[in-house]
């Protein structure tokens, strides 16, 4: 018999299951607090509130702790490939020589997109924010890739090769969209590529491959792309996460649940965090490096200003992802001889922060957003892309908890509220008002 944790209300007692997760996290299991108490919980922004189990991700934010499938981040950024880590998530395993090799296969014989969603493309203004056409063409795609209704409860066969060619046509199109968005942007063709060179490999030359200039692949370029690929691909219950599951709770499609999501990660408190820490570091060095002056902006409350890349919902440590990406942006620089003036104003922000009470005592670190669009200038990336760049990242980890909400037969997301508007009252038709 497990543990339970005891509710005093209206002086009768009430037990609850504790739940204990596979790393010792406890919960309380509140599914039937309504029907049992007809009481509700509230938690604005879900801080205390778990969604569901789930086997993709643990991060303990105490101790600064991130794994994938119980991989380290540690790990699978220093030995793997972002493909590899793509299939780990989704499927539960590193994949076998084999897996991999059909993973690619099968991903490259889904590489073409209908030429008829260059026109949706091209009908955007070109100042158009990327990850918003990022959102609608990943919607788009579902008017050429029409999808049929997964009931996964099943679990047979053809239900999970189903799921697999969709999952594989999604990995395959969101990077040509990608180098689509960003050299349209450049007044370049669009082109397809070919994912047997490696899949980061093909990223990289989609996006910078010019016209009549040979490819010289730069491998710096590559594993930098590959690193922070891998340290974006997934989260646990995120912000952009969360919306992927909750949109896909209602069996809307895998494409228009990741659309959701890469919506929900635009915002600049979440993943569009890396492009306002980007225009903050330049703000500070066009206002003569002032970083004191900043930092007293951030810490007053009748200022909206917020050290961005500072702070994250979950670690009250350092994220592991930014002390991986602050080595890597150093090596970037100095493999490609940049000296960004940037970077030091970033580490001084670091330095001063990780000295202030105000963030000591709130234990605000640097996460995953502040130190990547440094390694992204680097690599010739303009800063409004740099969301789309998270959210390439990000793909492998929706795919993974659409699948995983779906094998799991979650209920539809539905939460419930605390009323507080107007008691009931009569209409009062207009001549009276
Ligand atoms: C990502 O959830 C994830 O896993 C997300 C992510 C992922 O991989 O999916 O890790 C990616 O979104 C990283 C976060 C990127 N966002 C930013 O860098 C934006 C700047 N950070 C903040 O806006 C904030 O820290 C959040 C949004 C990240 C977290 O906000 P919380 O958990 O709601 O915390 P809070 O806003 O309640 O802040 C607590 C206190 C407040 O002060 P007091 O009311 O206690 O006086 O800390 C202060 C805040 O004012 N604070 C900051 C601050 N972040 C929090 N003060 C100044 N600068 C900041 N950056």
């Amino acid at each position: 018999m497990g543990k339970k944790v005891t509710l005093k209300y209206n002086e009768k007692e009430y037990n609850f299951d504790l739940l204990k997760g596979s790393e010792d996290e406890n919960a309380i299991d509140v599914s039937k607090l309504r029907s049992d108490l007809n009481l509700i919980t509230l938690d604005p922004g879900f801080k205390n509130t778990g969604s569901c189990k789930s086997a993709i991700t643990f991060l303990d934010g105490e101790k600064g702790i991130l794994r994938y499938r119980g991989y380290s981040i540690e790990d699978l950024a220093k030995n793997a490939d972002f493909l590899e880590v793509a299939f780990l998530l989704i499927f539960g395993e590193l994949p076998t020589k084999n897996q991999l090799n059909k993973l690619i296969a099968d991903i490259q014989d889904n590489a073409i997109i209908d030429e008829d969603l260059k026109k949706i493309l091209v009908s955007f203004p070109r100042s158009a924010h990327p990850m918003g056409i990022l959102s609608s063409l990943t919607s788009a795609l579902i008017a050429f890739n029409p999808e049929k209704k997964i009931s996964l409860t099943k679990k047979t066969g053809d239900e999970h090769a189903y799921m697999y060619n969709l999952i594989v046509k999604l990995l395959a199109k969101i990077p040509i969209l990608v180098a689509w968005v960003y050299r349209r942007r450049n007044g370049l063709s669009l082109d397809y590529g070919d994912y047997t060179q490696g899949y980061v490999e093909n990223v990289t030359k989609m996006m910078f491959q010019r016209p009549n200039q040979k490819y010289i692949k730069n491998d710096v370029i590559v594993n930098a792309m590959n690193k922070l690929l891998i340290l974006h691909a997934d989260h646990e219950q995120n912000c952009s996460t969360s919306t992927v599951r909750i949109v896909g709770s209602s069996e809307a499609s895998l494409f228009a649940s990741v659309s959701a999501g890469i919506s929900a990660l635009w915002g600049r408190l979440h993943g569009g965090a890396n492009q306002a820490v980007l225009e903050m570091l330049e703000a500070i060095k066009n206002d003569g490096g002032d970083t004191k002056k900043f930092m007293e902006k951030a810490k007053d409350k009748n200022d909206s200003f917020r050290l961005m890349g500072f702070g994250h919902r979950v670690y009250k440590n350092f994220d592991p992802r930014a002390k991986i990406i602050k080595v890597t942006a150093h090596e970037v620089l100095k493999d490609l001889g940049i000296k960004d003036p940037i970077l030091n104003i970033a580490k001084s922000l670091e330095k001063e922060a990780l000295n202030d009470p105000y963030f000591t005592s709130r234990k605000l670190y640097p996460n995953v957003d502040f130190y990547s669009g440094i390694i992204y200038k680097a690599l010739n990336i303009p800063t409004e892309m740099f969301t789309v760049m998270f959210a390439l990242g990000r793909v492998p980890g929706w795919i993974a908890h659409w699948r995983e909400m779906r094998m799991n037969n979650d209920p539809i997301g539905r939460p419930r509220q605390v009323y507080t508007g107007s008691k009931k009252r009569d209409f009062l038709p207009l001549k009276n008002r």
